[in-house]
Protein backbone atom coordinates (compact mmCIF):
# COMPACT_ATOMS: atom_id res chain seq x y z
CA UNK A 1 0.00 0.00 0.00
CA UNK A 2 1.32 3.43 -0.84
CA UNK A 3 1.31 6.19 1.63
CA UNK A 4 -0.26 9.24 1.44
CA UNK A 5 2.33 12.38 1.04
CA UNK A 6 0.59 15.27 -1.15
CA UNK A 7 -2.50 16.61 -0.28
CA UNK A 8 -4.70 18.67 -2.78
CA UNK A 9 -5.92 21.91 -1.14
CA UNK A 10 -8.85 23.94 -3.45
CA UNK A 11 -9.18 26.98 -2.84
CA UNK A 12 -10.17 28.44 -6.41
CA UNK A 13 -14.11 28.93 -5.72
CA UNK A 14 -15.81 31.94 -5.59
CA UNK A 15 -16.80 32.50 -1.77
CA UNK A 16 -20.31 33.90 -2.68
CA UNK A 17 -21.84 33.00 0.27
CA UNK A 18 -19.31 35.35 2.17
CA UNK A 19 -19.43 38.52 0.32
CA UNK A 20 -18.84 41.27 0.01
CA UNK A 21 -15.29 40.09 2.26
CA UNK A 22 -14.63 38.09 -0.76
CA UNK A 23 -15.15 40.53 -3.54
CA UNK A 24 -11.10 41.69 -2.86
CA UNK A 25 -9.98 39.01 -1.11
CA UNK A 26 -10.12 35.19 -1.01
CA UNK A 27 -12.00 33.17 1.93
CA UNK A 28 -9.55 31.19 2.37
CA UNK A 29 -7.39 34.16 3.81
CA UNK A 30 -9.73 35.28 6.21
CA UNK A 31 -8.73 35.22 9.80
CA UNK A 32 -9.75 32.69 13.25
CA UNK A 33 -8.34 34.73 15.52
CA UNK A 34 -4.97 35.56 14.12
CA UNK A 35 -4.38 32.54 11.28
CA UNK A 36 -5.90 32.60 8.05
CA UNK A 37 -8.44 29.73 7.40
CA UNK A 38 -5.90 28.18 5.08
CA UNK A 39 -3.13 28.12 7.60
CA UNK A 40 -5.09 25.41 9.78
CA UNK A 41 -5.66 22.70 6.99
CA UNK A 42 -1.92 23.42 6.31
CA UNK A 43 -1.50 22.63 10.00
CA UNK A 44 -3.73 19.62 10.14
CA UNK A 45 -2.29 18.11 6.54
CA UNK A 46 1.12 18.29 8.23
CA UNK A 47 0.24 17.04 11.52
CA UNK A 48 -1.58 13.80 9.46
CA UNK A 49 2.03 13.06 7.72
CA UNK A 50 1.54 15.28 4.70
CA UNK A 51 4.97 16.28 3.04
CA UNK A 52 3.79 17.89 0.20
CA UNK A 53 0.71 20.39 -0.72
CA UNK A 54 -0.84 21.24 -3.97
CA UNK A 55 -2.80 24.49 -3.80
CA UNK A 56 -5.72 24.86 -6.82
CA UNK A 57 -5.58 28.45 -6.68
CA UNK A 58 -7.49 30.64 -9.25
CA UNK A 59 -7.63 34.62 -10.17
CA UNK A 60 -7.61 36.97 -7.42
CA UNK A 61 -6.23 34.53 -4.89
CA UNK A 62 -2.61 35.68 -5.18
CA UNK A 63 -2.46 36.48 -1.71
CA UNK A 64 -2.10 32.73 -0.52
CA UNK A 65 0.65 32.27 -2.45
CA UNK A 66 2.05 35.49 -0.90
CA UNK A 67 1.13 33.89 2.34
CA UNK A 68 3.19 30.96 2.18
CA UNK A 69 6.03 32.52 0.70
CA UNK A 70 8.88 34.22 2.84
CA UNK A 71 8.99 38.16 3.04
CA UNK A 72 12.64 39.30 3.73
CA UNK A 73 11.72 43.25 4.36
CA UNK A 74 9.14 41.90 7.04
CA UNK A 75 11.70 39.67 8.90
CA UNK A 76 14.20 42.65 8.51
CA UNK A 77 12.27 44.87 10.57
CA UNK A 78 11.24 42.54 13.14
CA UNK A 79 14.88 41.60 13.76
CA UNK A 80 15.59 45.19 13.96
CA UNK A 81 13.47 45.62 16.62
CA UNK A 82 14.00 42.09 18.48
CA UNK A 83 10.68 41.01 17.74
CA UNK A 84 12.00 37.19 18.04
CA UNK A 85 8.63 35.60 19.25
CA UNK A 86 7.03 36.99 15.51
CA UNK A 87 9.96 36.24 13.73
CA UNK A 88 10.01 32.17 15.61
CA UNK A 89 6.06 32.01 14.43
CA UNK A 90 6.64 32.87 11.50
CA UNK A 91 9.78 30.59 10.70
CA UNK A 92 7.30 27.94 12.54
CA UNK A 93 4.53 28.20 9.79
CA UNK A 94 7.14 28.66 6.82
CA UNK A 95 6.64 25.74 4.46
CA UNK A 96 9.77 24.03 3.11
CA UNK A 97 11.35 25.33 -0.11
CA UNK A 98 10.00 22.60 -2.53
CA UNK A 99 6.91 21.11 -0.18
CA UNK A 100 4.51 23.42 -1.97
CA UNK A 101 2.98 23.89 -5.55
CA UNK A 102 0.60 25.95 -7.31
CA UNK A 103 -1.89 24.99 -10.26
CA UNK A 104 -3.95 27.29 -11.01
CA UNK A 105 -8.49 26.53 -12.06
CA UNK A 106 -8.84 28.62 -14.88
CA UNK A 107 -12.46 28.61 -14.26
CA UNK A 108 -14.70 27.51 -11.51
CA UNK A 109 -16.41 24.72 -12.67
CA UNK A 110 -16.27 23.11 -9.42
CA UNK A 111 -14.86 21.31 -7.17
CA UNK A 112 -14.49 18.13 -8.92
CA UNK A 113 -12.70 19.99 -12.15
CA UNK A 114 -10.05 21.91 -8.88
CA UNK A 115 -9.13 18.96 -8.12
CA UNK A 116 -8.50 17.48 -11.29
CA UNK A 117 -6.33 20.06 -12.18
CA UNK A 118 -4.01 18.98 -9.52
CA UNK A 119 -3.53 15.53 -11.40
CA UNK A 120 -0.05 16.15 -13.01
CA UNK A 121 1.29 17.37 -9.45
CA UNK A 122 -0.13 14.19 -7.57
CA UNK A 123 1.04 11.76 -10.50
CA UNK A 124 0.45 7.82 -10.01
CA UNK A 125 0.19 8.11 -5.95
CA UNK A 126 -3.36 8.39 -3.34
CA UNK A 127 -3.34 11.88 -2.36
CA UNK A 128 -5.23 13.90 0.51
CA UNK A 129 -7.88 16.63 0.02
CA UNK A 130 -8.61 19.01 2.43
CA UNK A 131 -11.94 21.90 1.86
CA UNK A 132 -10.08 24.90 3.73
CA UNK A 133 -13.02 26.08 4.53
CA UNK A 134 -14.50 23.34 6.65
CA UNK A 135 -11.64 23.83 10.02
CA UNK A 136 -11.06 20.83 12.03
CA UNK A 137 -11.35 21.59 15.90
CA UNK A 138 -10.60 18.84 18.39
CA UNK A 139 -7.95 16.67 19.92
CA UNK A 140 -6.22 16.31 16.70
CA UNK A 141 -7.09 17.23 13.13
CA UNK A 142 -9.82 15.24 11.29
CA UNK A 143 -6.62 14.04 8.01
CA UNK A 144 -5.17 12.33 11.06
CA UNK A 145 -7.87 9.91 11.49
CA UNK A 146 -8.16 9.34 7.47
CA UNK A 147 -4.77 8.92 7.61
CA UNK A 148 -4.94 5.98 10.82
CA UNK A 149 -7.56 4.48 9.20
CA UNK A 150 -6.31 4.05 5.44
CA UNK A 151 -3.49 2.64 6.82
CA UNK A 152 -5.70 -0.15 7.71
CA UNK A 153 -7.67 -0.35 4.95
CA UNK A 154 -6.24 1.14 1.70
CA UNK A 155 -8.67 1.87 -1.34
CA UNK A 156 -10.20 5.20 -0.37
CA UNK A 157 -11.53 6.87 2.63
CA UNK A 158 -13.38 10.14 3.89
CA UNK A 159 -14.33 11.63 7.14
CA UNK A 160 -17.82 12.05 8.21
CA UNK A 161 -19.81 13.49 11.03
CA UNK A 162 -23.16 13.03 11.98
CA UNK A 163 -26.03 15.88 11.04
CA UNK A 164 -29.03 16.20 12.21
CA UNK A 165 -31.49 13.79 10.85
CA UNK A 166 -33.89 16.02 9.47
CA UNK A 167 -31.16 17.85 7.44
CA UNK A 168 -29.37 15.24 5.34
CA UNK A 169 -30.84 17.31 2.52
CA UNK A 170 -27.75 19.53 2.86
CA UNK A 171 -24.84 17.30 2.71
CA UNK A 172 -23.46 14.47 0.76
CA UNK A 173 -24.72 11.54 3.00
CA UNK A 174 -22.87 7.66 3.05
CA UNK A 175 -24.61 4.47 3.87
CA UNK A 176 -23.15 2.77 7.07
CA UNK A 177 -22.08 -0.58 6.50
CA UNK A 178 -19.66 -3.02 8.63
CA UNK A 179 -17.37 -1.67 11.48
CA UNK A 180 -13.68 -1.32 10.00
CA UNK A 181 -11.06 -0.34 12.35
CA UNK A 182 -11.95 3.21 13.53
CA UNK A 183 -14.51 3.50 11.01
CA UNK A 184 -16.95 1.30 8.90
CA UNK A 185 -17.31 0.15 5.32
CA UNK A 186 -19.16 2.62 2.95
CA UNK A 187 -22.18 1.19 1.60
CA UNK A 188 -23.45 4.06 -0.70
CA UNK A 189 -22.92 7.55 -1.20
CA UNK A 190 -25.79 9.97 -2.60
CA UNK A 191 -26.06 14.53 -2.68
CA UNK A 192 -28.55 15.38 -0.80
CA UNK A 193 -31.32 13.12 -0.12
CA UNK A 194 -34.72 14.19 1.72
CA UNK A 195 -34.45 13.07 5.37
CA UNK A 196 -37.07 10.05 4.76
CA UNK A 197 -35.01 8.38 1.71
CA UNK A 198 -31.42 9.18 3.47
CA UNK A 199 -29.22 5.51 3.75
CA UNK A 200 -27.71 7.43 7.15
CA UNK A 201 -27.24 10.74 8.93
CA UNK A 202 -23.29 10.40 8.68
CA UNK A 203 -22.53 13.49 6.02
CA UNK A 204 -18.93 13.88 4.08
CA UNK A 205 -16.99 16.53 5.98
CA UNK A 206 -14.77 17.53 3.86
CA UNK A 207 -11.43 15.59 4.22
CA UNK A 208 -10.71 12.66 1.23
CA UNK A 209 -7.74 9.78 0.75
CA UNK A 210 -8.57 8.94 -2.91
CA UNK A 211 -6.67 6.72 -5.50
CA UNK A 212 -4.87 8.31 -8.06
CA UNK A 213 -7.63 6.65 -10.76
CA UNK A 214 -10.80 9.54 -9.74
CA UNK A 215 -8.65 11.63 -12.00
CA UNK A 216 -9.53 9.79 -15.21
CA UNK A 217 -13.18 9.70 -14.10
CA UNK A 218 -13.07 13.38 -13.28
CA UNK A 219 -11.69 13.88 -16.61
CA UNK A 220 -14.89 12.52 -18.46
CA UNK A 221 -16.93 13.84 -15.48
CA UNK A 222 -20.45 15.44 -16.46
CA UNK A 223 -21.77 18.27 -14.93
CA UNK A 224 -23.65 17.87 -12.19
CA UNK A 225 -25.41 19.93 -9.29
CA UNK A 226 -25.00 23.61 -9.55
CA UNK A 227 -23.96 22.82 -13.34
CA UNK A 228 -20.32 22.50 -11.64
CA UNK A 229 -18.26 19.09 -12.32
CA UNK A 230 -18.42 17.31 -8.46
CA UNK A 231 -16.11 15.54 -6.76
CA UNK A 232 -19.14 13.75 -5.72
CA UNK A 233 -19.94 11.88 -8.73
CA UNK A 234 -16.87 10.51 -9.36
CA UNK A 235 -15.96 9.21 -6.08
CA UNK A 236 -19.63 7.17 -6.37
CA UNK A 237 -18.43 5.62 -10.19
CA UNK A 238 -14.94 4.99 -8.80
CA UNK A 239 -16.62 3.21 -5.86
CA UNK A 240 -18.07 0.81 -8.50
CA UNK A 241 -14.82 -0.86 -8.51
CA UNK A 242 -13.16 0.50 -5.54
CA UNK A 243 -13.54 0.12 -1.75
CA UNK A 244 -14.62 3.28 -0.02
CA UNK A 245 -14.45 3.80 4.16
CA UNK A 246 -15.50 6.04 6.53
CA UNK A 247 -13.27 7.85 9.33
CA UNK A 248 -16.13 9.79 11.33
CA UNK A 249 -14.13 12.55 13.04
CA UNK A 250 -14.42 12.31 16.94
CA UNK A 251 -14.01 16.61 17.03
CA UNK A 252 -15.93 19.01 15.44
CA UNK A 253 -15.94 20.73 12.09
CA UNK A 254 -16.87 24.29 11.39
CA UNK A 255 -18.27 25.51 8.04
CA UNK A 256 -16.13 28.99 7.96
CA UNK A 257 -17.27 29.16 4.17
CA UNK A 258 -20.86 30.41 6.21
CA UNK A 259 -20.98 33.10 8.12
CA UNK A 260 -21.96 31.66 11.32
CA UNK A 261 -19.66 28.65 11.26
CA UNK A 262 -16.84 31.49 10.48
CA UNK A 263 -18.30 33.32 14.25
CA UNK A 264 -18.54 29.72 15.95
CA UNK A 265 -15.25 28.67 14.88
CA UNK A 266 -13.44 31.88 15.73
CA UNK A 267 -15.34 31.75 19.20
CA UNK A 268 -14.03 28.14 19.52
CA UNK A 269 -10.28 28.57 18.97
CA UNK A 270 -10.66 31.81 20.79
CA UNK A 271 -11.29 30.20 23.51
CA UNK A 272 -9.61 27.09 22.96
CA UNK A 273 -6.27 29.72 23.40
CA UNK A 274 -4.78 29.94 26.84
CA UNK A 275 -3.45 33.62 25.53
CA UNK A 276 -6.87 34.84 24.78
CA UNK A 277 -9.53 32.58 26.53
CA UNK A 278 -9.10 35.04 29.78
CA UNK A 279 -9.64 38.34 27.56
CA UNK A 280 -12.67 37.41 25.40
CA UNK A 281 -14.52 34.73 27.58
CA UNK A 282 -15.74 37.24 30.38
CA UNK A 283 -17.00 39.99 27.48
CA UNK A 284 -18.73 37.18 25.73
CA UNK A 285 -20.55 35.80 28.85
CA UNK A 286 -21.88 39.66 29.45
CA UNK A 287 -22.62 39.77 25.78
CA UNK A 288 -24.61 36.92 25.76
CA UNK A 289 -26.53 37.61 29.31
CA UNK A 290 -27.28 41.45 27.89
CA UNK A 291 -28.52 39.70 25.05
CA UNK A 292 -30.90 37.47 26.89
CA UNK A 293 -32.15 40.24 29.48
CA UNK A 294 -33.14 42.20 26.44
CA UNK A 295 -35.11 39.55 24.47
CA UNK A 296 -36.55 38.63 28.44
CA UNK A 297 -37.60 42.18 28.72
CA UNK A 298 -39.09 42.36 25.20
P1 LIG B 1 -17.40 25.68 -1.84
O1 LIG B 1 -18.58 25.30 -2.64
O2 LIG B 1 -17.55 25.76 -0.37
O3 LIG B 1 -16.76 27.03 -2.33
O4 LIG B 1 -16.20 24.74 -2.26
P2 LIG B 1 -17.27 28.26 -3.12
O5 LIG B 1 -17.89 27.86 -4.40
O6 LIG B 1 -16.09 29.16 -3.16
O7 LIG B 1 -18.32 28.86 -2.08
P3 LIG B 1 -19.71 29.60 -2.26
O8 LIG B 1 -20.72 28.47 -2.18
O9 LIG B 1 -19.71 30.36 -3.54
O10 LIG B 1 -19.78 30.50 -1.06
C1 LIG B 1 -15.35 24.04 -1.34
C2 LIG B 1 -13.89 24.29 -1.67
O11 LIG B 1 -13.63 24.01 -3.04
C3 LIG B 1 -13.04 25.12 -3.69
C4 LIG B 1 -13.39 26.33 -2.84
O12 LIG B 1 -12.37 27.34 -2.94
C5 LIG B 1 -13.49 25.75 -1.44
O13 LIG B 1 -12.23 25.77 -0.79
N1 LIG B 1 -13.54 25.23 -5.07
C6 LIG B 1 -14.86 25.21 -5.32
C7 LIG B 1 -12.62 25.35 -6.09
O14 LIG B 1 -11.39 25.37 -5.87
N2 LIG B 1 -13.09 25.47 -7.37
C8 LIG B 1 -14.42 25.46 -7.66
O15 LIG B 1 -14.77 25.57 -8.86
C9 LIG B 1 -15.32 25.34 -6.60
Amino acid sequence: MKPVKKAVIPVAGLGTRFLPATKAMPKEMLTIVDRPVVQYAVDEALEAGIEHIVFVTGRNKSAIEDYFDIQPELVETLKASNKTKQIEELERLQLRPGAVSFTRQQLPNGLGHAVWCARDIVGDEPFAILLPDMVSFGRRGCLAGAVELYEKTGGNVVTVEECDPTETDKYGIVGKGEKVGNGFVITDMVEKPKPAVAPSNYYINGRYILQPEIFELLGTQQRGAGNEIQLTDAMKRLSDTQAFHAAPFDGQMFDCGAKDGFIKANVAFALARSDIRDLVLGPIEAMVSGQQKRSDAA
